[in-house]
């Protein structure tokens, strides 16, 4: 382990997404004092009413722009005197990524390498200042295992899909700005997500949003992919820890030993709405109806997180019982809030993938 990193002005990028605005909730909770700046674009995906709560603290600031405005970010650099970046900011959603690969491709692998390029240069100007640079990346990247394995830091990249092969273009370019330029860059990979704010096109946000509509719950080929599952809160104290005591030029994997099957994980979700809606049991699992499967579905992502263990003493506070049981009851909670982003773009997307499916 490396001495501790203490960051004093922290730039965010995606901070108004699911993963993002987490991160900055329980970082600035931890960290009083330092400066957050968050930097978003605000895609369908973004929301600052994630962020309720922080915005009128006054270390906290947010700018709406794209990552890929290099004139844009060098100014926040500069004006800010940053000295840490966390770089969430990416389009995130595999099946977008098959319609309409374009857009990852910019902001996953060109948006990324604006960030490094215009990073390196400041922290030039910065002469000997500490500084430091982390990549939130993916399991994806490593491609799909079969029944047994893990992913672990070795494993060669094989990316399956143009959202994991973008970032993968990412995660080449923070490794080349490290071995080229000795550019202080960190990367983490983690498994699959959960927990509030989790945009409803994703697998446990759907299945609770169509459940308590009662619209079809779409499972995709036959439902044995398997996915590991951790809560985000989890994940923001993994990124926050590599941050402070990662080794710059390292990877690593983040995931919560907690694989499962994506038709165990839509039937228990049915199971615990059906309890907390006075529904009969088995009413919502009624609602199942499997699809054509996703193009190039990965079969199964399972994570060795031994090193970040091992060597910065990171490991999941929650289990997923208790999980998933506070994820349930904060949709149930924010129904404002999932009413907001279904609405507009969302649910034009949303119309037209089911809609061609019949399934609407
Ligand atoms: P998200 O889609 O919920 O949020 C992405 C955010 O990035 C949004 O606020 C969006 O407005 C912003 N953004 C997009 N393009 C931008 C641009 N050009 N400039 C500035 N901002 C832009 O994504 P998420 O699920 O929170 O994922 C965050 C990061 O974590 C991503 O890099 C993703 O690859 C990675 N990741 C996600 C998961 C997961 O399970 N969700 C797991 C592992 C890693
Ligand atoms: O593994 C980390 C990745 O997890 C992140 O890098 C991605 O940003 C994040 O979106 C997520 O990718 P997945 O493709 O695994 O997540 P998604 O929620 O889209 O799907 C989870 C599983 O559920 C997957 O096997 C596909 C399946 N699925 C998904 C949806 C949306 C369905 O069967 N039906 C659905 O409607």
């Amino acid at each position: 382990m490396t001495d501790t990193f203490t960051p004093r002005a922290l730039l965010v990028t995606g901070g108004a997404g699911f993963i993002g605005s987490n991160f900055i909730h329980s970082f600035m909770a931890g960290n009083p004092g330092c400066r957050v700046v968050n930097l978003d674009v605000l895609t369908y995906a973004g929301n600052l009413k994630n962020l309720a709560g922080v915005e009128k603290d006054p270390s906290y600031r947010f700018v709406r722009g794209d990552i890929c405005d290099a004139s844009l970010v060098a100014s926040i650099l500069a004006e800010e005197n940053i000295d840490a970046v966390v770089h969430f900011a990416a389009e995130s959603h595999v099946d977008r990524s098959i319609t309409g690969p374009e857009i990852f491709v910019r902001t996953n692998v060109l948006g990324t390498q604006v960030l490094l390029e215009e990073s390196r240069k400041h922290r030039d100007a910065r002469g000997g200042e500490p500084f430091r640079y982390l990549q939130v990346s993916t399991d994806e990247v490593y491609g799909s295992l079969g029944p047994t394995g893990f992913f672990t830091e070795e494993t060669p990249l094989a990316a399956n899909s143009p959202y994991s092969a973008s970032k993968a273009g990412g995660d080449l370019l923070v490794r080349a700005y490290h071995e080229t330029y000795g550019f202080p860059a960190l990367t983490t990979r983690c498994s699959n997500n959960y927990g509030p704010f989790h945009f409803p096109e994703k697998l446990i946000p759907l299945m609770i949003h169509n459940i308590l509509a009662r619209r079809p719950l779409p499972v995709y080929g036959d439902g044995l992919n398997v996915r590991d599952w951790l809560h985000v809160q989890d994940h923001a104290r993994a990124v926050e820890t590599v941050l402070k005591k990662g080794k710059p030029g390292e990877v690593y994997n983040i995931g919560g030993h907690n694989e499962w099957k994506n038709i165990d994980i839509v039937n228990l979700v049915c199971d615990l709405l059906d309890q907390r809606l006075g529904r009969g049991a088995g009413e919502s699992r009624s609602l199942i109806t499997f699809v054509k499967d996703r193009p190039g579905h990965d079969r199964r992502y399972a994570i060795d997180a031994g090193k970040i263990k091992r060597e910065l003493g990171w490991e999941p506070a929650y289990t997923f019982e208790q999980g998933i049981a506070e994820t349930i009851d904060w949709y149930l909670a924010n129904q404002e809030w999932v009413a907001e982003v279904t609405s507009g773009a969302y649910r034009d997307y949303y119309d037209r993938q089911y809609g061609e499916r019949g399934e609407a």
